[in-house]
């Protein structure tokens, strides 16, 4: 009984909003807290929650889990949101890796120094970090041949939630920008609300070896899995 009271005691608190700030395309970003849990809303909706960093995390595990071993492998995640990506990312590459953090709203960097510091383990504070601000798509158009792995978590996936904008990075356009951005055999992976839509024939039309892996979901959407799109670039010559 007095788990239940307990419960509904949790439940029935009142959110507080911490901070607030403007993402370049006009989005009010809102951070919240209940309790222990943290919540980022993005123009009206809930983007993340800390209640379940199960399918955050496991866009690491699953992305470098499929890197190919070499000195200096260099990593891009895109977006920040609550360091758990990032966080995982730094627990699984080695001590001479690069890992680029790229985030479109300055003031969830200064969160994550802050408010948000503690929930992922301070991963902005690993050596091996650097911070891109800014638009992450901007970044993957500048490189070349450079990156073993892109991480992107930046929205709902290959179905954008919160910034239209970013329906470009999961098209033809988008996808051949991350190919040119990847070196051959390196990794594109994309943290999708669910596993439905054809991404994986998008993927392969696009120069990748695609495959989907489902995570469980232990927070707000419990029984729903989401999903871990993998792209493995294929070589020039075998688009
Ligand atoms: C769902 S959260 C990412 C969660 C993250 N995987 C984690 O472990 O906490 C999405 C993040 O991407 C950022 N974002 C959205 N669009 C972006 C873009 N085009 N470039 C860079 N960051 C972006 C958002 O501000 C937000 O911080």
């Amino acid at each position: 009984m007095a788990a239940t009271i307990k419960g509904y005691t949790a439940a029935m608190r009142p959110w507080e909003t911490l901070a607030e700030a403007d993402a370049p395309d006009g989005q009010r970003v809102a951070l919240r807290r209940r309790g222990h849990e943290f919540l980022i809303r993005v123009g009206g909706w809930d983007l993340m929650s800390s209640r379940d960093d199960t399918s955050a995390r496991a866009l690491a595990t699953v992305g470098c889990g499929a890197l190919r071993e070499r000195a200096g492998l260099r990593v891009l995640i895109g977006g920040l949101g609550m360091g758990y990506s990032l966080a995982a990312a730094c627990e699984l590459l080695p001590d001479d890796a690069t890992i680029e953090v790229a985030e479109l709203v300055p003031a969830l960097v200064e969160w994550n120094r802050g408010p948000l510091a503690e929930l992922a383990g301070r991963p902005l504070d690993d050596a091996r970090v650097r911070v891109y601000l800014g638009d992450v798509a901007k970044r993957i158009e500048q490189a070349r041949d450079h990156f073993d792995a892109i991480l992107l978590d930046v929205d709902n996936g290959p179905d954008p939630l919160a910034h239209d904008h970013n329906a470009r990075l999961y098209g033809r356009a988008g996808l051949r920008a991350a190919h040119r951005a990847l070196r051959s055999g390196g990794v594109h992976a994309v943290w999708s609300y669910s596993d439905a839509g054809d991404f994986a024939r998008v993927l392969e039309r696009n120069g990748f070896d695609a495959s989907v892996h489902a995570v469980p979901n232990r927070g707000r959407d419990r029984g729903r899995s989401h999903a871990i799109w993998l792209g493995r670039r294929r070589s020039a010559s075998r688009r």
